[in-house]
């Protein structure tokens, strides 16, 4: 009885295990083709002309641009040409944040380090750069000395003198400021869908609208936006962030809050197939008929998941990225397309999300010796392609 149970039972073993390595080898093949099916050889990405991003950009009414952290411009004299020949703005990545690791703009409850953000106004500024400011309110980034130093008592005042002098300082010289970062998430169960922060639990649902007022009047002249991502894909979960951010910004417009756009992150994944031009011209176009602009603000396209080879990989972001602002750049409300980075040498997707193959992420338009790639063309691409279209022949109105 036990020989012939082993015999059986060693067989069901086997054929289990026959069966789960099929279905492995069943599901990675099935990845690989739906991948493939991803790719289209056919397409060459070919423009016309020489002209940098931020010409084909300005030809449309558009600004073109990037954010670089404040070391990298400095130590790297090829990234700094490129930026000053592509960019028609500047973002800093660090510097404008509370603290990052080599940038604390904030040191301590009492004082203020601008050394990092004044020199990267100075480069915008000689190289006759607009210069945005990222992020004033956000839940990340925050200081060491932040969790034990603000509270219930002190919340309000250290926000106000944070904004006051950080926006007060640079009045005038922003084109527009990520007033509040990401301060939407469902997922964290409230009705309202606010991000559970230390901003919300220290000052209440109000934070957002009084950031807001305290930076409009700190800087009248600057574009105040709301900041997030997660707003792209054709997906439960990105549906219910989008309808929350938009319920959040009716709210704010009732209240009459001193909001300007909507910053859209769009930190996107090649991989991706749920992508629906459709609804996302279809959030864009609810946006904007709050009276606000949108502004593609965090730009990038991982090939994390992407399991071929870089010149397959390459094309396949190259696509994303001109569907991507195919379907954008049908919204003349949207005024400004922004990448986070301009060389895969300095993504922060490779520290943030390597590929698991440990092969570099390729997520952005130029390589990293600067050369442009098929993602340069693809941008190019979409944004020559608007040049006739409604969008820029309205923006050109809207927006002069
Ligand atoms: C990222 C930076 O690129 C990293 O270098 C830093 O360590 C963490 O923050 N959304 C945002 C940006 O609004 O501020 C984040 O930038 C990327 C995600």
């Amino acid at each position: 009885m036990s020989k012939k149970l082993t015999r059986r039972r060693s067989l069901y073993l086997g054929l289990g295990a026959l069966t789960a390595l099929a279905t492995f080898a069943g599901n990675a093949e099935l990845k690989r083709q739906r991948i493939l099916a991803l790719d289209d050889p056919q397409r060459n990405f070919t423009v016309v002309g020489g002209g940098s991003l931020k010409e084909r950009a300005a030809s449309i009414g558009l600004i073109y641009g990037a954010a670089i952290r404040h070391d990298h411009l400095r130590q790297d004299a090829k990234l700094a040409a490129a930026v000053k020949s592509e960019c028609r703005m500047l973002v800093p990545e660090w510097a404008l944040k509370w603290s990052t690791p080599k940038n604390p703009l904030r040191p301590n409850p009492d004082s203020f380090d601008f050394s990092a953000a004044d020199e990267m106004l100075e480069f915008a500024h000689t190289q006759g750069m607009l210069f945005r400011g990222h992020t004033l309110v956000w839940h990340e980034s925050l200081p060491d000395w932040f969790a034990n130093n603000v509270n219930y008592q002190n919340a309000k005042q250290i926000l106000e003198k944070h904004i006051n002098t950080v926006v007060g300082r640079y009045a005038g010289k922003i084109h527009s400021w990520d007033v509040v970062n990401e301060a939407i998430e469902p997922r964290d169960g409230r009705s309202d869908g606010l991000r559970k922060t230390p901003w919300l639990k220290l000052l209440g649902t109000n934070y957002i609208d009084y950031a807001f007022r305290l930076a409009a009047a700190a800087d009248p002249q600057a574009i105040l936006v709301y900041n997030d991502y997660g707003l792209d894909y054709d997906t439960s979960e990105d549906e219910a962030k989008r309808n929350a951010v938009l319920k959040l910004l009716e709210s704010l417009k009732l209240q009459g809050t001193p909001i300007h756009a909507l910053g859209i992150q769009a930190h996107l994944d090649a991989a991706e197939t749920a992508f629906n031009p459709r609804k996302l011209r279809q959030f864009l176009r609810n946006v904007a008929s709050l009276g606000l602009k949108i502004m593609i603000t965090e730009l990038d396209i991982t090939d994390k998941n992407l399991s071929v080879d870089t010149t397959v990989c390459d094309r396949i972001v190259a696509r994303a990225y001109e569907e991507y602002l195919n379907a954008v750049l049908s919204e003349p409300a949207v005024i400004a397309v922004l990448t986070w980075g301009l060389s895969d040498k300095y993504t922060w997707l490779s520290e943030f999300q390597p590929r698991s193959d440990g092969v570099p992420v390729r997520p952005l338009l130029l390589d990293s010796d600067m050369n442009r790639k098929l993602s340069w063309n693809a941008v190019a691409s979409a944004f020559d392609k608007s040049l006739n279209s409604d969008f820029s022949l309205v923006r050109k109105k809207l927006f002069k």
